[in-house]
């Protein structure tokens, strides 16, 4: 039998979401049901309900959660019902030709229910990043629910699920940080805040924090950043050459996702050095950049999605690291709210007061 919950949903290009009723089917064949307990806020959201991500509305926001399962379909084996998860929005297919040559990070065929969620009108949901967890219960496809040592608590263990493997990924797995590294990243929201941390984890000698908001800049140094940089005063580029005896960083990585700051990134590297882009653009930004500059500066421009993780693999490592007291996860929880509160929380992602508010069940 079908279930009815309340879900936040994104009606139109730039509307106030609202708290309606959705129906989700139970799970048919490789689907489950997960009863969400946390889900973060992230700004992939709002660029959902901005129409900045594509124009299939209605939306069913939320897709950092943490959860257990409520119920499982024909044939599920990776989980049982009870089993506590983080729902992850990259469960490769297995099947595609980038995971046939082993690159499943890059799976372009990622599974999600094949069932509907809707409207009590029957009006189909499109879940964001196939997720759609701002609702007690969500259907996803059974590999995108992961495993996790339930010791985690689910407002930190949800942010797993999106922005801050986002931003560890992109450190450690696109620009793979190491021993002695410099980096810059620029945004310090949740997701460069996490990339500040990944390049902590991963033993960099030097890392630049780059934001606009002086308050962002001071909780940057809370994960690991060692210089900050006000981009609202200051020339970042200038700054971050000055920091690394002229030469700029190793690795650069730009958390806004701007044709601004991806130019920053680009000329703040170092001869040879990674640019790593990992926050979203929308559809109508360009950039112009001399081609010979990017032939004679060499090195690598990449982008990263999801940080290049691999769900299955890197979850429960970040969540045993949170355990063991060398992430702290707990630090990017600004608030907890009420579902009925996720517009106010945009306004808050917007005037730059949080890192993380996360809905509770
Ligand atoms: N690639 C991925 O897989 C992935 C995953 C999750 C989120 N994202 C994207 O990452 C981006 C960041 O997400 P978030 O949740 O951390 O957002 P956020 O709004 O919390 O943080 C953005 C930060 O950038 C700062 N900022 C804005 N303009 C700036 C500028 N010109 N120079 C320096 N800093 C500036 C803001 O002050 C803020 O601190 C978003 O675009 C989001 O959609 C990407
Ligand atoms: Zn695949
Ligand atoms: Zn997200």
């Amino acid at each position: 039998m079908p279930n009815e919950v309340r879900g936040v949903i994104a009606g139109g290009k730039g509307e106030p979401v609202r708290l309606e009723t959705v129906i989700v089917p139970d799970p048919g064949p490789g689907e489950v049901l997960v009863r969400v307990q946390a889900s973060g806020v992230c700004h992939t959201d709002l660029h959902y309900r901005e129409g900045a991500i594509n124009d299939d509305f209605p939306f069913l926001l939320g897709h950092e959660a943490a959860g257990t399962i409520e119920s499982v379909g024909d044939g599920v084996a990776n989980v049982a019902p009870g089993d506590y998860v983080v729902i992850a929005w990259r469960a490769p297919c297995g099947a595609c030709r980038s995971c046939l040559r082993g690159r499943p990070w890059y799976c372009f065929d990622s599974r999600n229910a094949t069932q509907k969620m809707t409207l009590a009108d029957g009006t189909p949901l499109s879940p964001a990043l196939g997720i759609g967890a701002f609702a007690e219960l969500t259907l996803v496809d059974a590999l995108q629910a992961v495993k996790v040592n339930p010791a985690a608590r689910p407002e930190a263990a949800g942010l797993i699920g999106c922005g801050i493997m986002a931003g560890l990924g992109a450190a450690l797995n696109t620009a793979q940080v190491g021993r002695g590294d410099s980096v810059a990243v620029i945004g310090c929201g949740g997701v460069g805040d996490a990339a500040i941390a990944g390049s902590r984890l991963g033993g960099a000698h030097t890392i630049i924090a780059v934001d606009v908001d002086e308050r962002k800049l001071e909780w940057a140094k809370d994960f690991g950043a060692t210089h900050t940089v006000n981009a609202s005063n200051t020339d970042p580029v200038e700054a971050i050459r000055e920091l690394t005896n002229g030469n700029g960083v190793d690795v650069a990585i730009d958390a806004v996702g701007t044709p601004q700051t991806y130019e920053q990134a680009f000329y703040a590297r170092d001869l040879a050095g990674t640019v790593v882009l990992v926050g979203v653009p929308n559809p109508e930004m360009r950039i112009d950049l001399p081609l010979l500059e990017v032939f004679g500066r060499g090195g690598t421009l990449k982008s990263s999605w999801y940080g290049d993780c691999l769900p299955t693999r890197d979850f429960p490592l970040y969540i045993d690291l949170y355990l063991q007291g060398r992430l702290d996860l707990d630090r990017f929880v600004s608030e907890t709210i009420a579902i009925d509160d996720v517009e106010e929380a945009f306004h808050r992602i917007e005037r730059g007061e949080v890192l993380r508010s996360v809905v509770v069940f």
